[in-house]
């Protein structure tokens, strides 16, 4: 079963047209992979995911997006949209305060104050990020004072938390260790059991490792995109060939 539906996707920033119709399915319960070279498009389109590009000014888009039967560009709750649709960064960015309330923030902004039920969200969240183990005697200090690596997976607990269906990631390891690294694409085998994932990544070794499918993208376009161990080992177009050889980057 496919979680999006994209047919015919075009993109523009003004007048630079940065997707020019794209057509992929996303699996559910599955991980995308988005590749290629620098300025191709990779964030752009996991932008629409969840219509983060709705905050870019002069952005029209065309095209089809559906979530399910639910048309993304429709008239939709965008806020609910962005819960069920939760997106991780680059850069690990946890709130300025506790682990604990790092946790907590979206639901007692949606109102949950009762203790047992945020205690309980915490645990599960940090318990599914991989993270409990390393946490669970200092919940009341501050984010800031854990690794990178360790505020990333809080970054997906924090995602976690709010019981999404799918979690966008956008180079989620560029910026950690090899050590770190290795724990987030441990923890991304496991994720997918419960959540759709789509991640961005300029890493080959790492599509490879962790991802189902793959999309190669050039300049806007979505060159060809199958099951991941089809793209590395027998792409059908000499570009994708050329890009996950290393020829170009
Ligand atoms: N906010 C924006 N306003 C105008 N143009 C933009 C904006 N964001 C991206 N673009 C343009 O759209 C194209 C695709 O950019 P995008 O950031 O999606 O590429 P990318 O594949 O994620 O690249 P990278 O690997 O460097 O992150 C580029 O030409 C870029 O300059
Ligand atoms: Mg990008």
């Amino acid at each position: 079963m496919n979680k999006f539906d994209i047919e015919n996707l075009d993109l523009f920033y003004g007048s630079n047209q940065a997707l020019k119709g794209i057509t992929l399915p996303i699996p559910a319960r599955k991980v995308t992979a988005l590749i290629g070279p620098s300025g191709c498009g990779k964030s752009t389109l996991l932008r629409c995911l969840n219509r983060m590009n709705d905050l870019i000014e002069g952005v029209r888009i065309t095209g089809k997006l559906h979530m399910g039967d639910e048309d993304i560009y429709g008239d939709i709750d965008v806020a609910r949209l962005r819960i069920k649709v939760g997106m991780v960064f680059q850069k690990p960015n946890p709130f300025p305060m506790s682990i604990y309330d790092n946790i907590a923030y979206g639901l007692r902004a949606q109102g949950v104050k009762d203790k047992k039920v945020l205690d309980d969200v915490v645990e599960r969240s940090l318990r599914g990020a991989a993270l409990w183990d390393e946490v669970k005697d200092r919940l009341k200090s501050h984010a800031f004072g854990l690794s990178g690596g360790q505020q990333q997976r809080l970054c997906i607990a924090r995602t976690i938390a709010m019981q999404p269906d799918v979690i966008l990631m956008d180079e989620p390891t560029s910026a950690l260790d090899p050590i770190a690294t290795k724990k987030i694409e441990d923890l991304m085998e496991s994720l997918k059991k419960d959540f759709t994932i789509v991640i961005v990544t300029h890493s080959m070794q790492q599509a490879r490792r962790i991802s189902d499918r793959t999309a190669f993208f050039l300049m806007g376009e979505l060159v060809e995109h199958d099951e991941t161990q089809n793209i590395f080992s027998n792409p059908q177009d000499d570009r994708t060939r050329g890009y996950v050889n290393g020829d170009f980057g």
